[in-house]
């Protein structure tokens, strides 16, 4: 059998704890479906005294992740610390700088430094692994880079945060509002330290890029990712859409146009029938089109100590078989610069805004849509209170700047109440 595979792991949180916990019950396993050994020599962590659901005692300890990315008995380097600058970028740059191989489950490291660090690894003949950076269990990066690798990709998709996911569809079955929902999220232990990652679409847009980076053979980009969160969903949106067949999803959708790369992480409608719009809980899902292979759905637990540790490994695993492919599909030098679609493809909307409930408001309505060239499909007005109507419209393929244009009109007409909600629907 060939030497064993040394692993240092920087981490023991949750995803840490689940890695010494698959390499300790799964030893023999492991080692025969890798052809040698996978053993953890050394890890790190904040504080060494927490009690934690692991015994630790066979592992030499260090207080610095740099230290430990850089022992001669280590190597590859986990880093499932988390952050996207300080010593989780310190420590990934040391582990290649001393030769080490990395697998990591930091997508935010990743969504802005993945380029420059994807770049030195190569240089040094390294590989860096991020399976559990996006959709946790799901194996979407292997899909992508190895069995779908004879594809030309269309597009892909995916509802990859859990935690929206989750609110959005207890919103709708318990009936309540947004507020109520996210404090039970809170409270239940789902929200990131800073909710926003979560509800503001930053962490499923850093996964976004990723895959989008892959797919498309280019550059991570980040920031050229259009970003909305769910925030403002109410649950009569959610009720208006489920009326029309539709839910509503925090969707990831990434292509490349002629006008170039497009990805957006934003609430979307999506038919109620179809995968993404059965998706319940916390549960990802990621849809890939390719141009051999057709559409593909992957499914299943997008974060949890279980569902991470098992991307964690499976990476492990690669590494102590000796696949090695490039950290995002092509030789990171070979990667394209992407431009940005300035302008996102047209498509269906869900409009919602609440009325004066006077003679002509509609036609001011509809007037105003006409005049920035977007065409109604269909229209419901709700019940009346108050001298209010609420008023639901779903249009006919238009740009975001055509409805953007058609929200400043609404705006102007002085018989709308407050600001409208236009959602895109996206055909799946
Ligand atoms: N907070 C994420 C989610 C998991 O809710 O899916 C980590 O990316």
């Amino acid at each position: 059998m060939a030497a064993p595979l040394r692993l240092g792991l920087a981490g023991l949180g949750t995803v840490g704890i689940g890695v010494v916990q698959i390499v300790q019950k799964h030893a023999a396993m492991l080692a025969a479906r890798a052809g040698r050994e996978i053993v953890i020599t050394a890890v790190s962590a904040r504080d060494q005294t927490r009690n934690r659901a692991a015994d630790l005692s066979g592992y030499a300890w260090e207080a610095d992740p740099v230290a430990l990315a850089q022992r001669d008995d280590v190597d590859v380097f986990i880093e499932v610390m988390g952050g996207h600058d300080g010593p989780a970028k310190a420590a990934t740059e040391a582990a290649i700088a001393a030769g080490k191989d990395v697998v990591t489950a930091n997508k935010a490291l990743l969504a802005h430094h993945g380029h420059a660090l994807a770049l030195s690894a190569e240089a040094a003949g390294r590989v860096i692994r991020f399976e559990a950076a996006v959709a946790g269990g799901i194996p979407v990066i292997k899909a992508l880079t190895e069995g779908l690798a004879a594809n030309r990709m269309n597009r892909v998709m995916g509802v990859m945060n859990g935690t929206c996911n989750y609110i959005l569809t207890r919103m709708e079955d318990a009936g309540l509002p947004y507020a109520q929902v996210f404090e039970e999220a809170r409270q239940l232990g789902y929200l990131e330290a800073d909710p926003n990652l979560d509800v503001g679409g930053i962490d499923a847009g850093h996964k976004l890029a990723l895959l989008a980076a892959i797919a498309f053979g280019c550059q991570v980009s980040f920031d050229a990712v259009e970003l909305e969160g769910i925030g403002a969903i109410s649950i009569d949106d959610i009720r208006h859409a489920a009326d029309m067949d539709y839910r509503i999803k925090l969707l990831g959708v990434a292509r490349m146009t002629g006008r170039g790369l497009e990805q957006r992480m934003t609430p979307c409608l999506v038919p109620m029938g179809s995968p993404l719009g059965q998706l319940s809980g916390g549960t990802n899902m990621v849809v890939l089109e390719g141009d051999s292979v057709g559409q593909i759905v992957l499914r299943g637990a997008g974060a949890g100590m279980g569902p991470t540790a098992s991307a964690v490994m499976g990476d492990v695993m690669d590494i102590a078989r000796g696949v090695r492919v490039p950290v995002f599909g092509i030789a990171a030098a070979d990667l394209a610069v992407p431009v940005a679609a300035a302008v996102a493809a047209a498509s269906a909307w869900y409009v919602r805004m609440t009325l004066i409930d006077k003679p002509g408001a509609l036609a001011k309505v509809a007037a105003a849509l006409g005049e920035a060239g977007v065409s109604i499909d269909r229209m419901r007005q709700y019940g009346h209170s108050d001298a209010q109507a609420r008023v639901l419209i779903v249009t006919h393929k238009a740009t975001r700047d055509d409805v953007n244009d058609a929200l400043a009109r609404l705006a102007a007409t002085a018989v709308v109440l407050g600001a409208p909600v236009a959602l895109r629907i996206e055909e799946v």
